[in-house]
């Protein structure tokens, strides 16, 4: 039996038992899509990405260069800093922890304004550094992004998607694929290690019978989801340069396809991932490249590609981020002092969807439903899985089940476009300079080694992290090589062993004894 099953409304239990057993896809799917593949680039608003998109289509709700936020929030008189598009290769990375994205979107501590006043993106800049504001008020012009440009001319772009929670990347990339955060507002790598206890899509998709794939490059993040270390998982994780175009070739993707960036800078395979500082030039490529190995692949016409970013990177955009009507997930409450009730969004962030099914130029704007105050973020994810798939399971959270869902963008058509480009332009450079592979890791990259360390057991070393703090990006290119690669070979022998699925494999911090503790 092939590793892809096709996803079906089955008429009863019993038959769905019958065609498992059967061996084959069989099953009349509900619709034609029947590969989802998600992308979640790092760190840039949609204003900053997209907004001068609207110069394309003017239905776009992008800028004009009228939108501008004062030097000082609290003084009408300070003077302003307009919009424009020059926006070009930034370092360093702009504010993004939880209090300075509250500035940003209310200007002040005060979170209680709705609509958000979208007002102190330059004073928080401006308590950066000088040049800051100038990185955070610019947007790319559609030339500069022509991967994008092409993309959003063709397919589908939601200017209403946001991210789900007004913090820092990680806790946004758990609401892709679970529908909450578990309670985490920030980078908290104590819990990442350890890994996130709630269920995901992933499971689900697997309990109806259908395959997922995970696409890695460096290190999978996906692995931050605890339950996605077990070793009936194992086999589910391929790495990206070695695998996804062969298996795309093949009509071999997975119903349910995550791919990821390489999240670490080097000369010889530069950043993909569009974080401040590299090169969103490398990004462009490497959408291009996954766009037209899918555009080439035989199952081209049953795929639906989506493409949004975690968060706003400390970017401006100017539409007020929801406050009202958001539901908590699960009533999980967060850390002092905060205490944040996951009750309003992110700012809003890119949303490109790409498939045969939708209408060359779509715009999509807010949802209609489910309810009167739902709206496009991470969760929509999930919830357009769902439905898509037909699965039976109940929503992750209250988030999910209250997120907008976009299928209606795929249900337009009859009949499969066949007048999609195979090729996407080829973008310009950005940065000038190469990789700097003696910096130090980013927070973020730091993030990724912890988990790198966990996998490999060498978290439990008393020194470790110190360790950590001065390794430069060379060095820890190669240590999350050998940690990841340790991981999943050692699982493969638990494996063949005959170790129970349910278990996570457990490495013993010297580099050459591997354990499995049950
Ligand atoms: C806002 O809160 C920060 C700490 O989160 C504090 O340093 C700052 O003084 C506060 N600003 C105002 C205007 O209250
Ligand atoms: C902005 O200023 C910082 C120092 O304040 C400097 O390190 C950085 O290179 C500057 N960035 C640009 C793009 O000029
Ligand atoms: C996709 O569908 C179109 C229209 O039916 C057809 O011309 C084309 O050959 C199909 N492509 C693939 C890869 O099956
Ligand atoms: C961006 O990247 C940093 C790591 O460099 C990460 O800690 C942060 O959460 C991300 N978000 C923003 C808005 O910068």
């Amino acid at each position: 039996m092939g590793d892809r099953f096709r996803p079906s409304s089955f008429q009863s239990p019993l038959l769905l038992i019958l065609l498992l057993l059967a061996g084959g896809g069989g099953g009349a799917a509900s619709g034609p899509i029947k590969t989802i593949v998600v992308l979640v680039m790092e760190n840039r608003s949609f204003d900053h990405m997209l907004g001068w998109m609207k110069r394309l289509n003017p239905e776009i709700n992008g800028v004009t260069g009228q939108e501008w936020n004062p030097i000082s929030a609290s003084d009408p008189a300070s003077g302003r800093v307009y919009f424009r598009d020059g926006a070009h290769y930034v370092d360093p990375d702009p504010g993004h922890s939880f209090q300075a994205i509250r500035e940003q979107i209310f200007g002040s501590n005060d979170s209680s304004a709705d609509p958000a006043p979208m007002n102190g993106f330059v004073q928080q800049a401006r308590s950066m550094s000088d040049n800051m504001t100038e990185s955070v008020m610019n947007g790319f012009r559609p030339e500069m992004v022509v991967v994008y440009q092409t993309l959003v001319q063709e397919f589908a772009v939601c200017d209403r998607w946001f991210a789900s929670m007004p913090a820092s990347t990680q806790p946004n990339r758990l609401y892709v694929h679970s529908g909450t955060s578990h309670g985490l507002i920030g980078n908290d790598q104590r819990s990442l290690a350890l890994g996130m206890p709630q269920r995901t899509i992933f499971e689900n998709i697997e309990d109806a019978g259908l395959s997922f794939g995970i696409y890695y490059q460096n290190v999978p993040a996906v692995l931050f989801y605890r339950n996605l270390r077990k070793l009936k998982y194992i086999s589910k994780f391929h790495s990206y340069e070695k695998s996804f175009k062969d298996r795309a070739r093949k009509g071999n993707l997975e119903n349910y396809v995550v791919i990821e960036q390489r999240y670490m800078d080097s000369k010889d395979n530069p950043a993909t991932d569009d974080h401040p500082s590299h090169d969103v030039y490398q990004g462009q490529m490497f959408i291009k490249e996954v766009y037209e190995t899918l555009r080439a692949s035989p199952q081209w016409n049953e795929t639906l590609l989506i493409i949004t970013y975690d968060e706003h990177g400390g970017f401006f955009d100017h539409v007020p981020t929801p406050v009202r009507g958001v539901p908590s997930p699960d009533d999980i409450v967060g850390p002092d002092p905060f205490f944040f009730k996951f009750d309003r969004l992110g700012v809003r962030v890119p949303a490109i969807m790409v498939s045969p099914w939708i209408k060359k130029g779509t715009v999509v704007h807010g949802p209609s439903g489910p309810t009167s105050t739902s709206e496009y973020e991470h969760s929509s994810i999930p919830a357009t899985v769902k439905k898509i798939f037909d699965l039976p399971s109940p929503f992750l959270t209250k988030r999910d089940a209250w997120a907008g869902t976009f299928e209606g963008i795929v249900q337009t058509r009859t009949k499969p476009r066949t007048d999609c480009p195979a090729q996407l332009p080829t973008p310009v450079r950005i940065r000038r300079t190469e990789a700097n592979e003696d910096a130090k890791l980013s927070e973020f990259q730091q993030e990724l080694m912890q988990l790198a360390s966990v996998l490999n057991g060498d978290h439990l070393l008393i020194n470790f992290r110190d360790k950590l703090k001065n390794m430069n990006v060379r060095e820890g290119i190669a240590y999350m090589d050998t940690a990841v690669n340790r991981f999943f070979e050692a699982g493969m022998s638990a494996k063949k062993m005959g170790v129970d699925d349910e278990q996570i494999v457990q490495m013993r911090p010297s580099l050459t004894s591997r354990n499995v503790i049950p």
